[in-house]
Order: C-alpha cells, then structure tokens, then sequence
C-alpha cells in the first residue's frame, strides 16, 4: 500500500466543440499550467488481462459463438471433445466470420470454401488443395473456462502466461449460492466502476431500498487497487425483501443496523462488493468486470456473480431466490438507466464534464486512467453510436440465466 496520491484536478481535455465556449467550460477547469488529464471516457481498457466473452451455457458442445471484445471479432468454439477454444473471427481467405461455419471434431470449418482450422489457428486443411501447399491460419487467443465463464486472453499472449485469471469471489463455496447475471450496457466500463464503487447514490434507488444513509468508513489504495469501506443506516422506510434475504434478519428504520460494512474494491479491470456483518462474516459477495464490446468501448457487456451466502434453515434461500432476482433486476435496471444517460451527455458535450466531489471517486479514476490502455484514444467517432443494435446483430438475446 502506498500513499494517496492527490485528487485529481476537475480537468477536461479541450475539444474541437466546446473549447471555445466559455459556456460549456466545467465548474471548475485546468489550472493554466496543469498538465492535461486524459478524459478518462476515451481510455481504452487495458488489454492484456483475462475478461470473460462469454457464458460457458452460450458456447454449446460442437458450436461456435460470436463476440467481440473492444470492437475486435473473435469466435469462441465448443469441440466435440467438449474444449473451448478462440479465434479471430475471420476465415483467412475470404474474410468471412468463421462463427458461421462448423465445428468439425476439434476444429472449424469455414462455412464458404471448407478451410478449416485447429485451435491454434493453423490451416490444417483446404479440401481443394493438397497438405503441402496449406495458407497461413488465424490468430488464436489464450483461453480457459472456470466456474461457467469463458475467460479470454485479448493481449499479449506472452502476458497471459504470468497473469493470474481473476479470483471469483465465493462462486466455488458450497456455503453460498451464486446467481450469475449480466447484460450489454450503454456506456464506457469506467461509468460501471463510478457507480459501484459510489454509495452516495442510494437516493437513485430510494423507491426500492427505502431512506438509506450510506457513511464512508475509510479508503486504501494499492498497487492497481483502490477499495473503500461503508456502513449503512436506514432513515426511514421498509427493509426490502432482497435485503432481509441477503442478511437473514429484520432491520428496523432507526435501529441498530449500521454495525454491517459494505467494502467495495476495484482491482484492475474486475470490481467486488463484500457484505459483512458485526460478526465477520461474509453475507454477500459480488464479483463483476464490465467488458467493452464495440471499439468506441461506448458498451459494455457486465458478467457478475453474485455469492449469497445460506442460511442456516436448508432450502430456505432457494425458496427467496426468485425474489432475490427480482429485487436486483430492478436494481440493475435503475443503476443501467443512469448510466447510459451519462455516457449520453458525455457524447453530446463531447468532453468528461464531470465535477467529482467524493475522495475515492477522484482515486477510483485516476486508477483507471493509469492501468487503461497506454495512449490508447477512443469513443472518439459519432456521437450516437447503435451499440446494442451491433451487438444484437451479433448474438439473438444476451441476457444471461440466472
Ligand atoms: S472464405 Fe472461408 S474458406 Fe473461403
Ligand atoms: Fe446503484
């Protein structure tokens, strides 16, 4: 752990738009000499990590699947053998997606002329041509399945090597139960951390959470990692059903219910959120990474696992589980529709106007500013990109099972 380093300035880059107008300068701009701070909406994410493409139930046995990852095509494939393997997905010949031809055994088959392609990419066969005379393959991607995610490998293949895959929360613990979730949302992944990471917007979900208050504990940074620490008081209103579910106990406007500490961490790129209670232990535990889609990263498709753990009553949490999934589906629905509309005026004012006020928002940036992509720029093409229709385009329905 290090030192916090100062708050980020409130610093927009100048844009061919808006910088002439003194109307559209933010509350507070660059001091004249501050360096330019990158707008973090036109980071790119960084590359070379492991982001899943995909849940394992979407890539079927002897199938391919399309996806893509920051606008680059890749097509995921199940062989007979029951192995995932990636590759970008386009046949060498014709440049066709190679989603649209066949697994064959524990290869593809274009869909066109019959090249196919073993799970390194190699050309293995041409059906016109002899063995000796075979083309250059494909670019294959680095690819593992754990725990219903298929992990991809976007970067360096040598990085993958030395680069841990995630740790997913409690997914493996029998003592909890995981619903897995997740769907494409209209913004860059950094509006996904702001709003995880920041509980002063409880007031967003005031119609199903009640009056809460949330009160910041204390933050820590490290090296590729900022984390802070809530507890919580309801100020008025009802427990909701999903929160009586995840704590397993009644509590009341006004009482002592603030003992529980909320600790919501990003570890480049993946995010978590732990619930404890007064006692330690750990009630919730949600692992989630949003990953960009289209090469603007103006979407992003989030894969979250949520961890629940059981009460001591057997069965009883599968009998709360629809309502649990209820509960969260409007949570998500609330949390996506502010988003998007962020990612919607940061289109039209063409620049990161943001006026961050809350300490570890500021550290939560800087964060992502220095891990993203190196002098990578995007989001920089037309203001209102179709992003889900291209994503549609590509997948039918994206939405995970719960
Ligand atoms: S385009 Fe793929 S085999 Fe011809
Ligand atoms: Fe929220």
């Amino acid at each position: 752990m290090h030192a916090v380093p100062p708050l980020e300035q409130n610093t927009v880059e100048a844009s061919p738009t808006h910088a002439a107008s003194p109307k559209a300068a933010p509350a507070q701009g660059p001091a004249a000499n501050d360096a330019p701070v990158r707008d973090l909406r036109r980071v790119g994410i960084h590359p070379d990590y492991w982001y899943p493409l995909a849940w394992s139930h979407e890539v079927k046995r002897g199938k391919t699947h399309g996806v893509t990852f920051a606008g680059d095509p890749i097509v995921l494939a199940r062989t007979e053998s029951g192995k995932v393997f990636a590759l970008e997905d386009r046949c060498a010949h014709r440049q066709v997606p190679l989603h649209q031809g066949v697994v064959d055994g524990e290869s593809i088959r274009c869909g066109y002329h019959g090249w196919t392609y073993d799970c390194s990419g190699k050309c293995i066969d041409v059906p016109y041509l002899g063995r000796e005379r075979l083309p250059n393959g494909v670019r294959s991607y680095p690819c593992r399945e754990v725990e219903g995610l298929i992990f991809v490998f976007p970067g360096d293949p040598a990085m993958a090597e030395v680069r841990p895959l995630p740790k997913l929360g409690s997914v493996a613990d029998k003592k909890y139960k995981t619903r897995r979730f997740g769907r494409p949302v209209n913004c860059h992944y950094s509006f996904m951390h702001e709003n995880l990471m920041d509980m002063n917007h409880q007031f967003l979900h005031r119609r199903q959470m009640g009056q809460m208050r949330a009160r910041s504990l204390g933050r820590r940074r490290g090296e590729g990692w900022v984390e802070v620490d809530y507890t919580f008081a309801r100020m008025a209103g009802q427990q909701p059903i999903g929160e009586a579910i995840v704590f397993g106990q009644s509590r009341k406007a006004g009482g002592d219910n603030d003992k529980d500490v909320m600790t919501i961490r990003t570890e480049y790129p993946y995010q978590t959120l732990q619930i404890r209670t007064s006692e330690k232990t750990l009630v919730m535990d949600l692992w989630i990474v949003y990953v960009p889609l289209d090469r603007e990263q103006r979407t992003n498709r989030t894969f979250g696992l949520l961890s629940i753990r059981k009460p001591g009553i057997p069965g009883a949490l599968n009998l709360a589980w629809p309502l649990l999934v209820w509960f969260t589906e409007r949570i998500f629905k609330e949390d996506r529709e502010i988003v998007e509309a962020e990612q919607r005026a940061h289109d039209s004012q063409g620049a990161d106007w943001n006026h961050e006020v809350f300490p570890v928002i500021n550290e939560l940036r800087a964060l992502l500013r220095e891990s993203g992509a190196p002098d990578q720029v995007v989001g920089a093409g037309s203001a209102h990109t179709e992003v889900i229709r291209f994503w549609d385009s590509r997948q039918g329905n994206p939405v995970a099972k719960t």
